[in-house]
């Protein structure tokens, strides 16, 4: 996914270098090119497509003059990867450099019309309209603030811009809409960017603008205007991660260190228990739950469902934000409509959010703070996982199902759950003990090309998130099951080839996957099985056992019963070779 940065110094010192670290931050949200600009006396732009590291050995941006510019990070949408498309833009004079993340859904028709007005075009990205509109407004007497307001005005679609021209120094004006955009505060200098990481090794005041504010970064300070031009004043939010906090601490990568770190996130979740009391009191009556979300923060929901309708009694649906529009026809005042999201920036839960603030409640458990989600919804829970740079949700997908644990069990008043809970992180760092064993298990799966995984109840969310952490990073082809569902078709597919991952912790639904595991091993499948320590009957049926605590009942299993499956695979995908914390194709936030 794209990612912006400006950046101006308070003195006169090349500003590149600190706009080249700062890019280089966003890189977990994916990218396929970079670029930076920076003005002195003329706008200077370096760009090209590959690797950070690779263009900046070709293009030396640290030779760049200038003490302020901008900077981008380019995951293409509309246009391919090109040289030509990398951002940052210009306008056929050269007059006025762009940033832009989003998508323009009427770029095609300024552009024609820009075009007959004699404009020329090198990309074909739909940013590269946004810098020949601002120059065309400057030269109708606008000065940049007004000329980025009137180009907004035009485009339609989701836009974070960053925009300097050289016909008014000394600047950079920012918009957004729809997309996420901070600014930020520093020792040395202001900045703004897409995402708090660009910046944290040199600000932690970190201001949000709204949509349709404008921020202006000069080397005095920044001001924050509202539509009218009129200045707002807003507090900055203070931002402790640390920078250390985003960087490995020692692990291989990321995504292992963020596994690591999953009994941490759920007792830092835990201490939102009194905020979430508040807020189901401030709630009120519910006769009705809708969750939306996509990727793993679907499969967290689907077990928020099990649990509101198991545990408070309440009619709950769950729903795909890219799939929730006829839902959403179905959606009153009596309905609570939950957001679940790491990111709080995934652009379909958020344009779904958007819809559910007109008819309902709504409720965002959102693991980054001063998201666009958490500013949308009506109500916030804030999951304690911390930043997470694997691009593989794990740990904030852990952190996701506390939160939603303790809603449902406060909800239901269900004491029990919340006890339950609290042994939760120990059965985490029990199985963590284990994990030089599961690496040896994983070693015997690496050669597979379809894997399926099993559950029932509690354990079916469980199945569908093991199979997609397996595909994303590994690229082995996966399905996840309800085991029910087995022999309505999947069956048909299960050989001595295949591996079958059967989840199977203790409780109601324990002997009836029991069948389903018989079933696979009738067919010759390489079965590795998931279940309560001591388990004989579900070891003695399988080829692989990893054991869990035999305290962890079905319904807390999906804290736990996770785990071991991200782990297998991280370590499937690390003897193939690949990155686990960048796989092919994905972005860590899906903003357009
Ligand atoms: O930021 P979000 O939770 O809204 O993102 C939704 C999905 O893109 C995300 O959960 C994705 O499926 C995971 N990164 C996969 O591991």
């Amino acid at each position: 996914m794209c990612g912006i940065v400006g950046c101006i110094l308070k003195e006169k010192k090349d500003v590149a270098p600190i706009l080249f670290e700062c890019i280089k931050n966003l890189e977990y949200r994916g990218y396929d090119s970079i670029g930076l600009a920076t003005y002195d006396n003329a706008i200077h732009v370096k760009k090209g497509k590959g690797d950070i590291r690779k263009v900046d050995r070709e293009q030396n941006f640290s030779n760049m003059k200038g003490f302020y510019g901008i900077a981008h990070t380019r995951w293409a949408s509309t246009g391919k990867p090109t040289h030509e498309n990398a951002h940052p833009h210009l306008d056929d004079s050269n007059t006025v450099a762009v940033v832009h993340n989003g998508t323009l859904e009427n770029y095609l028709e300024i552009r024609e019309d820009l075009i007959e007005e004699g404009h020329e075009f090198i990309s074909t990205t739909d940013t590269e309209v946004i810098p020949h509109l601002i120059k065309k407004f400057m030269d109708e007497g606008l000065d940049l603030e007004g000329a980025v307001r009137k180009c907004t005005k035009k485009l339609e679609g989701s836009y974070a811009i960053v925009a300097m021209s050289k016909d008014e120094p000394n600047k950079l004006v920012a918009t957004r809409k729809d997309s996420p955009l901070i600014v930020a505060f520093g020792k040395d200098g202001y900045f703004v960017a897409s995402d708090t990481p660009a910046v944290l090794d040199y600000a932690r005041e970190v201001i949000r603008p709204k949509e349709g504010e404008i921020a202006i970064l000069t080397k005095d300070g920044i001001e924050i205007h509202d539509k009218n031009g009129k200045k707002v004043r807003k507090t900055p939010q203070h931002i402790d991660w640390s920078p250390e906090m985003a960087k490995k601490e020692g692990f291989d990568h990321f995504m292992i260190k963020e596994i690591t770190e999953q009994s941490l996130a759920v007792k830092h979740t835990l201490g939102q228990k009194a905020n979430i009391k508040r807020i189901i009191k401030e709630i009120g009556d519910v006769k009705r739950i809708c969750f939306v979300a996509c990727g793993t923060s679907y499969h967290a929901s689907i077990t928020g469902k099990y649990l509101i309708e198991s545990l408070a009694g309440i009619a709950c649906d769950v729903v795909i934000a890219s799939e929730s529009k006829y839902t959403a026809r179905t959606w009153d005042e009596d309905t609570l409509v939950i957001f679940i999201s790491q990111s709080g920036e995934t652009f379909d839960s958020l344009m779904a959010l958007k819809e559910a603030n007109k008819t309902s409640n709504t409720l965002a458990i959102v693991n980054v703070a001063g998201s666009a989600m958490t500013e949308e919804a009506k109500y916030f829970i804030q999951t304690q996982a911390g930043p997470e740079i694997g691009v593989a949700a794990t740990k904030t997908y852990i952190a996701q199902l506390t939160a939603i644990y303790l809603f449902a069990g406060l909800m239901a008043g269900n004491d029990k759950i919340i006890e339950e809970l609290s042994r939760v992180p120990k059965y985490i760092d029990e199985v963590m003990k284990e994990k030089d064993k599961i690496k040896e298990i994983s070693k015997r799966y690496d050669f597979a090309e379809n894997a399926f995984y099993l559950g029932r109840g509690f354990s079916y969310p469980i199945a569908l998130e093991g199979a997609l952490k397996l595909k994303e990073i590994t690229y082995i082809h996966a399905e996840g099951y309800a085991a029910g569902e087995l022999k309505h078709g999947p069956l048909a597919l299960i050989d001595e080839k295949v591996p079958v991952i059967v989840i199977i912790p203790p409780g109601d639904d324990y002997k009836k996957t029991m069948v389903n595991l018989e079933e696979v091993k009738a067919r010759g499948a390489i079965i590795l099985t998931v279940c309560a320590k001591g388990d004989k009957k579900a070891a003695d049926n399988s080829i692989d056992v990893i054991e869990i605590n035999s305290e962890v009942t079905d319904i807390i299993a999906p804290l736990v019963y996770a785990v071991p499956l991200q782990l297998i695979s991280y370590y499937v995908t690390c003897d193939k070779g690949y990155d686990p914390d960048k796989p092919r194709n994905l972005a860590k936030v899906i903003t357009v």
